[in-house]
């Protein structure tokens, strides 16, 4: 009775067609959500464990707290999605010297697809890093279009890190979302811009809610702009 109710309201209020009224409260709305999500899921994964690393300064201290506790020189298949010029895929290839590592960088090397906030389509355009080490890779293009053919030939069963750094909601989802079968247990994905609660932080929401991703929080650079999570199941 009550659901029939529910349904004739639903109805009445498509056939008012509100979008033409009220759409510019949708980018809104979706932000108190998802900012309300982002507070409540900073409390749900504060523990006992984690708390004393939930502050570092700055990403390197991130980053080398979660290789000293999480990897130690073990060999490495590192994903990084969004290189810019290479700041963090250079310090990952120089705290890890295990020959049988495997770095791979993914971007469009032309800047964002879509604009981001105050930047704009085409910000972040980069010429490919020039790295003297064997072990890194560079894959040029839109992760839509280069990630499938690069996991088509991928043969490795090595601890994977995964660092995010692509800023938008689509790039995030796309990459977790086709990541997800060749993830594994103790696996880490790193975020970079976590704290903006309609692109990473959102991405990542969706992508646990849809997998049943189980997941630990590592650790966390000041008021959650970037964190490391291991995955547990
Ligand atoms: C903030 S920059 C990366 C900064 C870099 N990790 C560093 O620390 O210096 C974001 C990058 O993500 C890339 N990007 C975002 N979405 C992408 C997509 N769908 N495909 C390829 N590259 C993408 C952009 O080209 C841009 O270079």
């Amino acid at each position: 009775m009550f659901s029939n109710f529910k349904t004739s309201c639903k109805n009445f209020l498509l056939k008012l067609q509100l979008h033409r009224i009220f759409y510019f409260l949708v980018r809104p709305s979706l932000l108190l959500s998802n900012t309300l999500k982002l507070s409540k899921w900073i409390s749900d994964n504060k523990t006992e464990k984690n708390k004393k690393y939930l502050n570092f300064l700055y990403r390197e201290d991130l980053y080398q707290f979660v290789n000293e506790n999480n990897i130690s020189n073990q060999p490495l298949l590192y994903l990084e999605f969004g290189v810019f010029k290479g700041d963090s895929i250079k310090w990952w290839l120089s705290c890890n010297n295990n020959i049988e590592s495997a770095f791979y960088g993914f971007d469009t090397f032309e800047g964002l697809p879509e604009s981001w906030g105050d930047y704009k389509k085409g910000d972040f355009d980069a010429t490919i890093p020039n790295i003297p080490d064997t072990r890194v890779q560079f894959v040029k293009g839109l992760f839509q279009d280069t990630l499938p053919g690069f996991l088509g030939q991928l043969n490795s069963n090595k601890k994977i890190i995964v660092h995010i750094d692509a800023d938008l909601f689509s790039s995030t989802l796309y990459v977790l979302t086709t990541l997800r079968p060749f993830l594994k247990k103790d696996d880490i994905i790193i975020f970079d811009e976590f704290f903006v609660p309609n692109d990473e932080f959102s991405a990542f929401e969706i992508f646990c809610r849809s997998f049943y991703i189980k997941y630990e929080l590592l650790g966390a650079t000041n008021n959650y702009f970037r964190v490391a999570i291991k995955l547990t199941n």
